[in-house]
């Protein structure tokens, strides 16, 4: 359970600290994402965002805290360990393998979440295609989901980045996931794709799925998330519903500054 909110948390972060070569990137850091929620992680460049959910995700090992997904300590797990757990995660700079088909990086990043007993690929290959066809299909069913199923046998690297944001997104999905994290999924791309992420991210969270998300576009985090969590200098600044972020005068001075001041209309939209 949150001690803050009182419902259950999905993930739990307590404690959370980084330092690289002197510098405190993050700094015993408590963080919630409760169940079926959409958390918004926001803070100035260089606040330690990137580096908190690094760490949450077993990319870069934390120097102290623990991290409880799903009721369980994950603290030390790797990332594939997490994703098989149902923690997923896009980066700041998309990953994916340029060469290959948009098709094949999605079947690709969920074969690694699904491993095949060493007696069923002897004993029974046609079972392993089956679960490959599977696996294809459902690979299909994401990429049309966010709108370029047509590029699907396309080698990656002839897509825009905008796309290639969607192909990131769409990896996420795959295997059900039951936490999506996602940094900065907004950035760099045009006003249609960013309407369709964020129509995505309605229509998924409306299933029922969870989201934990860093983005500087403002507008967007106030809009979707019902808790935001505010990082300066590695420290928890505050965190609330975006109502109270939006004037808390600390934010205002760390983060939002004009923001504030000239987007009250579209806060308000
Ligand atoms: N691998 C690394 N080696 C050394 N320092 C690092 C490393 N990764 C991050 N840092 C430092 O940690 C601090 C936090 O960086 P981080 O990337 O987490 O910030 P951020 O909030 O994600 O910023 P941005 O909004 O610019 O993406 C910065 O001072 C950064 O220089
Ligand atoms: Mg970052």
């Amino acid at each position: 359970m949150s001690p803050r909110t009182g419902t259950q948390s999905l993930l739990q972060v307590r404690g959370l600290t980084k330092t690289f070569s002197g510098i405190t990137a993050v700094n015993r850091l408590d963080l919630d994402v409760e169940a079926g929620s959409i958390v918004g992680l926001i803070g100035p460049n260089g606040s330690g965002k990137s580096t908190t959910i690094d760490c949450i995700t077993g990319f870069t090992p934390a120097d102290g805290g623990r991290v409880l997904f799903d009721g369980a300590d994950v603290s030390r797990k790797s990332p594939e360990a997490l994703a098989e757990l149902g923690m997923v995660r896009t980066f700041q700079n998309v990953r994916i393998y340029e060469g290959m088909s948009v098709l094949d990086n999605l079947v690709v990043a969920a074969r690694s979440l699904r491993r095949y007993p060493w007696w069923e690929q002897v004993v029974s290959s046609r079972r392993v295609s089956r679960l490959e066809h599977d696996l294809r299909q459902e690979a299909l069913g994401h990429l049309d989901l966010v709108g370029i199923g047509k590029y699907a046998d396309a080698p990656t690297g002839i897509l825009s980045y905008g796309q290639r944001k969607l192909v990131a997104f769409a990896m996420c999905l795959m295997g059900k996931p039951k936490l999506i994290i996602l940094d900065e999924p907004l950035a760099g791309v045009n006003p249609t794709v960013i309407r369709r992420i964020s129509e995505l991210i309605d229509e998924l969270n409306g299933l029922g799925q969870t989201f934990l998300m860093i983005e500087h576009n403002v507008d967007f985090i106030m809009r979707h998330c019902a808790k935001v969590v505010v990082l300066e200098q590695g420290q928890l600044l505050t965190e609330g519903p975006p109502a109270a972020i939006r004037t808390d005068p600390r934010v205002l001075e760390a983060y939002l500054g004009d923001y504030a001041a000239h987007s009250v209309e579209a806060l308000n939209a």
